[in-house]
């Protein structure tokens, strides 16, 4: 059985791969995708060149595999192409299963975050692949890695109370290696550890630094002000506070116990993440 794990050159990817090997997977069996490959060179796998652009290399990248991890790609407004592109390769490898990183509530999100994912999904169903969709919530480290700025400047968002259903990107990554692994019981899969807000995020981050952090809480107007006075070009000012109006929206809630179950372990926590 050969496992491919595309975006392998990422954090994610890097990080489920590390999770296969950790979970008995042989490193003989498995095969990382990416673009700029040298960056998952010690990763003691067989590393792969291939852009999602293009379907030749793609078609190349996925013969004889068994297993597909299908992370999502990053760049907004050719997603959707070059996803198809993914998936067309995969049927043509006759891939056994598919498990494709999504985003949580990607059936009914009204954030444009969602509109790829909702797409894909739709592409793998009709693909008639087997597939397996990974909602995943907010990385944590969307978050922590803002922590010099909050402590010096607090938290400001246009994200309300919106209740953010997020994870360790490590514990995502963790819980697609467990799917691949352990075959999927069903095909959706809404992946958070817990759902905070930017006021119980401020609050715990007082508490982890013992410096007071507070939220201000923003109209998005105001936000994107904010996001352009330091510095953020005004396409990705609109992109950040987007994702903060689809937050405020109840886009990001969710509840359940998938990822606890999928990882058999409790999840690390956003103050546990914070800590480190
Ligand atoms: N849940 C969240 O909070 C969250 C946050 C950010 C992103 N995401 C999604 O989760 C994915 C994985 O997260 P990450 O942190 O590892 O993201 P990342 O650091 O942006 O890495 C993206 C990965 O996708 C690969 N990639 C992008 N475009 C590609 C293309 N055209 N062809 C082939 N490979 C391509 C990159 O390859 P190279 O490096 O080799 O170019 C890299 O390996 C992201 O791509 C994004 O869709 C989720």
């Amino acid at each position: 059985m050969t496992y491919v794990v595309t975006g392998a050159t990422g954090p994610f990817g890097r990080l489920a791969i590390e999770s296969l090997i950790r979970r008995g997977v042989p490193a003989g069996e498995i095969r990382g995708i990416g673009r700029q490959i040298e960056k998952a060179a010690d990763l003691g796998v067989e590393i792969r060149k291939a852009d999602y652009d293009d379907p030749g290399a793609l078609r190349d990248a996925f013969a004889g595999a068994g297993k597909l991890l299908f992370v999502s790609g990053s760049e907004p407004g050719r997603r959707l192409t070059q996803h198809a592109n993914v998936v067309a390769a995969a049927v043509e490898a006759g891939v056994e299963l598919v498990a494709y990183t999504s985003i949580l509530n990607a059936a009914t999100s009204t954030m444009d975050l969602a509109h790829d994912h909702r797409a894909t999904e739709k592409l793998l169903t009709e693909s008639g692949l087997r597939s397996v969709f990974l909602r995943n919530g907010f990385y944590y480290e969307v978050y922590t890695g803002q922590l010099p700025t909050y402590l010096e400047h607090g938290i400001a968002g246009a994200a309300g109370d919106g209740p953010i259903g997020g994870a360790a990107r490590a514990d995502l990554a963790d819980a697609a290696a467990a799917v691949l692994t352990q075959g999927p019981e069903r095909q959706v899969y809404e992946l958070a550890a817990e759902v905070f807000t930017l006021a119980t995020l401020a609050e715990v981050v007082t508490e982890v630094t013992g410096t007071t952090v507070g939220y201000a809480p923003l109209t998005g107007e105001q936000y994107r002000e904010v996001l352009k006075g330091a510095g953020l070009p005004d396409e990705v000012a609109d992109f950040v506070v987007g994702i903060d109006l689809g937050i405020a929206e109840g886009n990001l809630a969710t509840s359940g116990d998938d990822l606890a179950k999928l990882l058999g372990r409790p999840p690390v926590s956003l103050r546990e993440a914070l800590a480190q």
